[in-house]
């Protein structure tokens, strides 16, 4: 009896837990917003709560909040506490490197420990606008008529029409989907022996950009839809860096030795996926002339790792919200590649919760 009764006061407390998410989330989002990140990055990497609190410009009467709402954080791992305490009682807060994660990089700004500011990306997750969306998961459930999303159910518009319409959405998205594109470099060895590179779907060119630096020689141009190569500042346009193509690739994709499509299939059902595959086919050489295509997304369970299954599972939810797509296991990849007439794949899943898959003809 007495095991059932802690069994139930354990049950009580990871539901509330549970049920608290998104409170995490909003304490989250307003460490991003106010800029605690690059608050104690600016103090050389510590800051004390009165530091803070000046340096974020907060109300004078918030200042007991600020506490409260870094000891979530601490709790959490997104900021350390130090053991020592200012005049006043104050404690000692430090980056730890999930929060360097959030420190904005400027161009000359190599001091921090991190490669990446994935800032854009995280405020894009916890806006209000992602959040209402996946508010409508009740509706949309109840709800026949498969091509609508979520975000289309409560927004009236796909998610790229309205990224479309709207210059701000369409400049926040784009911003965070470069965000992570430092880090795709650091798998370097699927860029050998190429010589020329469409990074398809490439958004704002953040990951083209990262591979011409890291590799020079590769030739890289960038296709997306004209809302986005048009939304680039004409300075980059035909730059000797990389080159923009303005196209829908459902139709067609420019030649290149290997093709790049980071986060992109995932937003896309099967059937468009074997759609925009067989295009990629048409665009690349034969596998004995070294023709591959360069996939990085998610493969469900590429990880035991608890947390990393967790977030993919996380993404899965938010990727059938905003898109008709979803996040594919080792399985689910391997029937779309072979529909669409590739014959081989290998699997690295070095990105955490992402691989690359190295797909060939
Ligand atoms: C999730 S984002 C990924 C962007 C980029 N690959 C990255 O990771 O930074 C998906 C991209 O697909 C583009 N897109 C959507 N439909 C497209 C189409 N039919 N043809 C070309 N690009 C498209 C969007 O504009 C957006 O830039």
């Amino acid at each position: 009896m007495e095991k059932d009764h802690e069994q139930l006061l354990q049950a009580s407390t990871e539901l509330t837990n549970h049920s608290l998410g998104y409170v995490k989330s909003m304490a989250v989002r307003c460490a991003a917003r106010l800029g605690i990140g690059d608050a104690i990055h600016r103090s050389g990497g510590r800051a004390s709560l009165a530091d803070l609190h000046a340096a974020l410009s907060l109300h004078p009467t918030k200042l007991a909040f600020l506490r409260r709402v870094i000891r979530v954080f601490v709790t959490t791992g997104l900021f350390a506490q130090d053991d020592d305490e200012d005049d006043n009682g104050g404690c000692y807060y430090r980056l730890t490197p999930m929060s360097s994660l959030l420190v904005t990089k400027t161009g000359d700004d190599d001091s921090s420990s991190s490669s990446s500011s994935l800032l854009p990306f995280v405020l894009l997750m916890v806006s209000p606008m992602c959040e209402t969306a996946a508010m409508g998961m009740i509706e949309w459930l109840k709800s026949g008529g498969e091509e609508k999303t979520p975000f289309e159910m409560v927004y009236g518009a796909a998610f790229w029409s309205s990224c479309g319409r709207s210059p701000e959405l369409g400049a926040s998205f784009n911003d965070a989907m470069a965000a992570d594109s430092a880090f795709i470099v650091d798998a370097g060895h699927v860029f050998d022996n190429i010589n020329s590179l469409v990074d398809v779907a490439g958004g704002v060119g953040g990951a083209a950009r990262a591979v011409a630096a890291a590799f020079p020689h590769i030739k890289c141009t960038v296709l997306d839809l004209p809302q986005v190569v048009d939304s680039i500042a004409a300075a980059d346009h035909g730059d000797d860096v990389v080159q923009f193509v303005a196209g829908d690739m459902m139709d067609f994709i420019p030649k290149a030795d290997a093709l790049l499509l980071k986060f992109v299939l995932h937003d896309w059902s099967d059937k468009d996926c074997i759609r925009i595959l067989k295009r990629c086919k048409e665009a690349i050489p034969s596998r004995d002339a070294g023709g591959k295509i360069i996939i990085i997304d998610i493969v469900m369970g590429s990880s035991s790792q608890a947390m990393c299954h967790g977030t993919q599972q996380l993404f899965d939810l938010i990727i059938a919200v905003l898109t008709p797509g979803k996040e594919r296991d080792e399985k689910e990849w391997w029937k779309i590649f072979k529909e669409a007439g590739f014959t081989k794949y290998k699997i690295s899943p070095v990105l955490g919760t992402r691989s690359i898959i190295e797909v060939f003809p």
